[in-house]
């Protein structure tokens, strides 16, 4: 039987009519499309506490820590879109990151990001759609081992950039994002095809 890539899609904003949410999701379709078999999230969906060693000293994981994990871990590559705040990551983002890296259920620390082949993007209102913020992101991610494919897009103008239907109003940022799933999808394919 023929490899199907297996792709999880997630933004790194929590708010319901977020851009990055509708970011992701093009680029999840463009995935689909290509071939993948995508699992699109909303973090909002596996809320958790900031990260806070006591809690994990004392209980261990959150729950939806260990799931977001396990998600990740049953995944070949992952799609990201994440705004920019104040120049940098998400603390949102961050605090997902943070606490699914930990060792947990005889997975070593940063077990679900080692190998996993990602493709990331930003949204933003301002002008350079949050360029900045994927900077860090891209120096979070790879010291974790993640392979980070260089294609990347930041949507700027985010509030105007969209239609009701969640499509973009560009064609070219339409097929731009579009394009990341379809690359990330091929690439895997190359990989474990
Ligand atoms: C705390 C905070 C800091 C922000 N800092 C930046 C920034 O540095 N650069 C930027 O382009 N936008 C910044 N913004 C604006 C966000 O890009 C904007 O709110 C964006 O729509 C958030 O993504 P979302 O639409 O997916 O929720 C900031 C917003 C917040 C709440």
């Amino acid at each position: 039987m023929s490899y199907q890539p297996k792709i999880l899609a997630f933004a790194g904003a929590l708010r319901t009519d977020s851009t990055n949410k509708k970011t992701i999701r093009i680029a999840a379709e463009g995935a689909l499309k290509a071939g993948a078999q995508v699992t699109l999230i909303d973090l909002k969906d596996f809320p958790v506490p900031l990260y806070d060693g006591d809690i994990e000293a004392d209980s261990g994981l959150p729950e939806n820590a260990i799931k977001l994990q396990e998600l990740m871990l049953a995944h070949d590559g992952f799609l990201i879109s994440s705004p920019e705040y104040n120049s940098g990551i998400s603390g949102t983002l961050k605090t997902y990151i943070d606490w699914t890296s930990r060792a947990h259920g005889g997975h070593p620390a940063g077990a679900c990001y080692g190998g996993k082949i990602v493709v990331i993007m930003s949204a933003s209102p301002g002008g350079l759609g949050g360029l900045r913020g994927l900077f860090d992101l891209r120096k979070v991610l790879s010291t974790m081992g993640v392979i980070l494919l260089p294609n990347e897009f930041a949507v700027s103008r985010s509030h105007d950039a969209f239609n009701e239907d969640g499509s973009a109003k560009d064609a070219f940022v339409q097929n731009n994002l579009e394009g990341l799933g379809k690359t990330l999808t091929e690439f895997l394919i190359r990989l474990n095809g």
